[in-house]
């Protein structure tokens, strides 16, 4: 029995001719993929990948129509898998999830038991969409570069696109850790709330996207960078020997221009960051994590919330570029 009304509440994204057609409209439980788990959706949230997936050019989604929302959380209302309790709250992101498979902007959403994330005590459903797909990659960025050695005394820390997600999020749990965190930034209004979540300084936009030489003082023991473009050669011409960049996203851009001198004479690492194959089992542990040492500064306190009704403004402004922290989708009541 799957507890999924015959009908239910969506925002759906359909291709028409060379526009996308989006907003609310009535979902039929029967066109939902067959999975294990019914979930009531409580939350969800707006990332720049969801941006995309509902623009003609975006070339994020791959069917339509389509249910965005590349994350959820909510109650488990049926499940076929006994380790993952009716009634217990769960979240869900990743893998093909509001990119090939509809995602969280439904009342309800049907998944596979492998990629469901048991929601640990002391994270409500909010929190955890507060956090999102953008505050996981940005914790795994973190322990990717603390696997390589990082440690606070190393030196201070360099975050990108710090209004943002990601961005916000690795300085809010950077600081946290006892790291002296630099946040770069493109609106220098937002400088005072970047201090509250624990930026020790703030560079301008301007003064990582000049021009530089290959290769320039150094600087950062470490950088966490969703931006790319111009912003990433810079970060790697001025990390410290031996330091290293966790690199997620292309804000900034996608072209990447550099020269090899970083790696060969000061062995710097750019590490690459993909949340969406992180195996379950690693991005349970990771989950739990967030709930625990990693959890937010702040947590729940820097998001807008929205509804359906109300998506269409912050996918657009998350495109643009004009996030301020992040929005959570109120989907159920
Ligand atoms: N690899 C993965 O698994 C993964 C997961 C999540 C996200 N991502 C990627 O990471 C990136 C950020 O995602 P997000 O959710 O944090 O988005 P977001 O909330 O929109 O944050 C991006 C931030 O980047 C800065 N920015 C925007 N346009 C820029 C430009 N033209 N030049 C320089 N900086 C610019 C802005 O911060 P300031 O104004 O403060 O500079 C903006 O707030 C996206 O490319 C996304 O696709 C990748």
């Amino acid at each position: 029995m799957s507890g999924i009304p015959a009908h239910f509440r969506a925002y759906v994204a359909e291709k028409a001719d060379d526009r996308v057609e989006r907003g609310v409209r009535s979902f039929a439980e029967a066109d939902l993929p067959p999975g294990d788990v019914d979930i009531r959706v409580e939350w969800s949230s707006v990332n720049y990948k969801d941006g995309l997936a509902t623009r003609a050019d975006g070339k994020v989604a791959r069917i339509s129509p389509l249910i965005p929302g590349i994350d959820l959380a909510g109650t488990v209302l049926a499940s076929t898998d006994p380790s993952i309790d009716v009634g217990s709250p769960v979240l869900a992101h990743g893998y093909d999830l509001g990119v090939a498979r509809h995602g969280g902007y439904a009342e309800y959403q049907r998944v596979p038991a492998g990629w469901v994330v048991p929601l640990a005590p002391g994270l409500s459903t909010r929190e955890a969409m507060a956090i999102g797909t953008a505050g996981f990659t940005a914790a795994m960025s973190l322990v990717a570069l603390e696997d390589r050695g990082l440690q606070p005394d190393d030196g201070p820390v360099l975050v990108t696109g710090a209004s943002g997600g990601v961005g916000g999020t690795a300085l809010a749990i950077l600081a946290d850790r006892g790291y002296e965190v630099w946040a770069v930034t493109g609106k220098p209004e937002d400088a005072e709330r970047l201090r509250s979540l624990g930026a020790a300084g703030i560079l301008s936009r301007d003064e990582v996207t000049a021009e530089g030489r290959p290769l320039d003082a150094e600087r950062w023991a470490g950088a966490v960078d969703a931006v790319g473009g111009a912003t990433l050669p810079y970060i790697l011409r001025t990390l410290r020997h031996g330091g290293a960049v966790a690199a997620s996203g292309n804000a900034g851009g996608a072209k990447l221009e550099t020269t090899v001198f970083p790696f060969i004479l000061r062995g710097v690492a750019l590490l690459g960051m993909d949340s969406v194959p992180v195996p379950i089992a690693r991005r349970r542990a990771l989950w739990d994590r967030l709930a625990t040492d990693l959890r937010p500064r702040e947590l729940g306190s820097h998001v807008t919330e929205v509804s359906l009704d109300e998506l269409d403004g912050p996918l657009d402004a998350i495109v643009s570029g004009s996030a301020r922290g992040r929005w959570v989708v109120r989907v159920g009541g």
